[in-house]
């Protein structure tokens, strides 16, 4: 059976639900930076992302959310570190391995804006987790990260439903403990990511271009196949 996607099922509006979890993009030139964003949307945001499963439904994680120039530089200038040898290694790969993917390269002059703009982003969330996987995870920590991860995409899901882009960044790791420092956060909370947030410009978001389902799915057995 397939879903109607013209159905409603109880209150969910199919179409629009799958419009929203298709088209939430890595938002970064259609980032306005000239728009502040009210600390109450922000807020809504992450009252949506807390009811993203977490195991034991412990919600051992936390949002600091970061609208201080000041504060917002130290992100910035940590990002930009980690960044400009990251981008430089990237760039030299495609042009050997693929100098025509237009793709990739619409993806790096995308992600070198961002980094030129970071401080300029009305607000830059940080969600944490208390503790660390090495501390509290089970196996691998599988359980700890699964735990974490859900909430910073319902964050995500939750801004772009509000007019709000967003992108997942983790390059400012590379300075985590000065932005640790700068933001006041103790040791044993580990920074996750930074989730730029700004109202987005002009109206519409495609789906990415993405491997098909059929591919990437296997039914009671693993197969085989091209797994680079
Ligand atoms: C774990 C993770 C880390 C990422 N780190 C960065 C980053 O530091 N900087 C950045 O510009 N984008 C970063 N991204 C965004 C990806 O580049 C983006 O999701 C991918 O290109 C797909 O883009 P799309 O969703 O708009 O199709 C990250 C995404 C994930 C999931």
């Amino acid at each position: 059976m397939t879903t109607d996607s013209t159905n409603s099922h109880g209150q969910i509006d199919v179409a629009n639900a799958d419009l929203l979890l298709s088209t939430t993009r890595a938002v970064r030139k259609r980032l306005d930076l000239t728009r502040p964003v009210p600390r109450e949307l922000a807020l809504e945001c992450v009252r949506i992302s807390t009811q993203s499963p977490a195991g034991g439904n412990y919600q051992k994680w936390r949002w600091v959310m970061v609208d201080d120039p000041e504060k917002k530089l130290v992100i910035a200038e940590a990002y930009r570190r980690t960044y400009a040898p990251y981008i430089e290694a990237q760039k030299s790969a495609v042009s050997e391995k693929a100098p025509d993917d237009s793709t990739l390269g619409k993806i790096m002059s995308s992600s070198d804006y961002l980094a030129e703009v970071l401080e300029q982003v009305p607000v830059l969330a940080i969600p944490c987790a208390l503790g660390n996987p090495a501390q509290d995870g089970n196996g691998d920590g599988q359980g700890w990260w699964g735990s974490c991860i859900p909430a910073v995409w319902s964050y995500m899901l939750a801004a772009r439903a509000r007019g709000l882009g967003t992108a997942w960044t983790t390059l400012h790791l590379g300075g985590e403990q000065e932005v640790a420092e700068a933001l006041g956060i103790p040791p044993t909370v580990m920074q996750l990511a930074c989730v730029p947030t700004a109202y987005y410009t002009g109206e519409t978001f495609r789906p990415g271009a993405r491997r098909p389902a059929e591919e990437v799915t296997y039914w009671n057995e693993w197969k085989n196949t091209d797994i680079s």
